[in-house]
């Protein structure tokens, strides 16, 4: 069988902290209802020592979905962990995140701190979380610009003192697929299989994705990830997207998740709904435009078999079925079929005739609506050429 990735849902919390995505306790439990249907396997519903709803919010989600695998993020610091440890209290399987920059950009400007305090700091946070739950997990913040030494020094040390799971973020982006490959690969060596290696990637170049699918084939078992790819800045590894690559093209990417793919749309329409704003248009799988086909020559191969257009069925992912866009692109065979969709069946001649009016319409438009369409056809076609008696 294909070795399993988790995938670690983090639109919660990374996705919730940035503009325009904040969420009530009511609509993160609304939403991690979503997640839980979707197969997410571990939720992360806060940093509880933020603020007060990020606390109850934890507690909240923990109430409502007792069985489900609850994260709560943490600083390596006391009150932190304790803190989050006291929102995970319903939670049958709670897991505390705990982190600490890695690099010495954030030890020098943020932290103030030497390599060697960071690294105690981090062990001691560990044990600390391992007294409440034996599921812990470390991330080293800003892995990606950590020296590589450190970086599997506190690797080593945070397993040693507990850890289950690894995280090693690219908190700002700015790693490439094959740097971030021999990343993971080399402390996922190094560990053995003692802790899950896990990814965190940041979209600031666009490369969340390919980077963390790169992690994976690297080594790594867990994904961090945001339904619509929502989190700080550019954003985090959209979770659609992660899946589907390893769905659509298993046979070069063999591995599983426990994603129940046909609620991916609902997902990402629902969050869509909460926060303040959608996927853009040409978002991959969940997009408006993600499975909609408006060229001539692609409507054409399309109807005659969707495959040569379509890598995946729409309905896979729960999006109800594939647009034919009628615009100024568009070929007869769509023009057609839409027309029988109408319950109209013209003749080669009045096919003809409706596409020059159809395309001089669409000249002047970005796109014609169904409503466009269906008058034109009333206006030129007599009855005697419906279908609809
Ligand atoms: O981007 C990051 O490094 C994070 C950590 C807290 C995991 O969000
Ligand atoms: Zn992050």
């Amino acid at each position: 069988m294909n070795p399993h990735v988790f995938i670690f849902d983090t639109t919660l919390r990374d996705g919730e902290q940035s503009p325009g995505c904040s969420m009530t306790v009511p609509e993160k439990v609304r939403m991690a209802r979503k997640l839980v249907e979707l197969g997410a396997d571990i939720l992360e519903a806060g940093f509880p020592i933020a603020s007060e709803g990020d606390y109850e919010s934890v507690l909240a989600v923990s109430r409502e979905f007792p069985e489900a695998r609850v994260a709560a993020l943490a600083r390596a610091v006391p009150k932190d962990i304790e803190r989050a440890a006291r929102a995970l209290e319903p939670a049958k399987k709670p897991r505390i995140h705990t982190f600490i920059a890695t690099s010495d950009i954030h030890l020098k400007h943020k932290l103030r701190k030497t390599r060697d305090q960071v690294l105690e700091e981090a062990v001691k946070a560990v044990e600390q979380a391992r007294q409440y739950t034996d599921d812990v997990e470390f991330s080293a913040e800003d892995a990606t610009r950590t020296d590589s030494d450190f970086l599997e020094a506190i690797s080593v040390a945070t397993v040693e003192a507990g850890a289950t799971t690894v995280n090693l973020p690219d908190t700002v982006g700015f790693t490439v697929p094959r740097e971030y490959a021999a990343i993971i690969g080399r402390i996922a060596k190094r560990l053995n299989g003692n802790a899950i290696v896990s990814v965190h990637c940041h979209n600031d170049l666009g490369l969340a994705v390919a980077n963390s699918i790169a992690a994976v084939e690297a080594g790594a078992r867990q994904v961090e990830c945001t339904i619509n790819g929502i989190g700080e800045r550019a954003g985090n590894c959209a979770l659609e997207e992660i899946v589907m690559i390893m769905k659509v093209r298993e046979e070069i990417m063999p591995f599983r998740t426990s994603i129940n793919a046909e609620h991916l749309f609902p997902a990402s329409q629902l969050l869509s709904e909460i926060i303040t704003f959608g996927p853009q248009p040409n978002k991959a799988i969940v997009g408006s435009n993600a499975f909609a086909h408006e060229a001539g020559i692609h409507q054409d191969g399309y109807l005659k078999e969707r495959s040569t257009y379509e890598i995946m069925d729409p309905r896979s992912v729960g999006v109800p079925d594939s647009k034919l866009v009628l615009g100024k692109h568009s070929g007869r065979h769509a023009l057609q079929e839409r027309a029988h969709s109408f319950g109209f069946n013209p003749t080669r001649e009045q096919l003809d005739m409706l596409y020059e009016k159809f395309t001089t319409m669409a000249d002047r438009k970005k796109g014609v609506t169904n409503e466009e369409i269906l008058d034109l056809l009333q206006r030129e076609l007599s009855p005697a050429a419906s279908l609809a008696d």
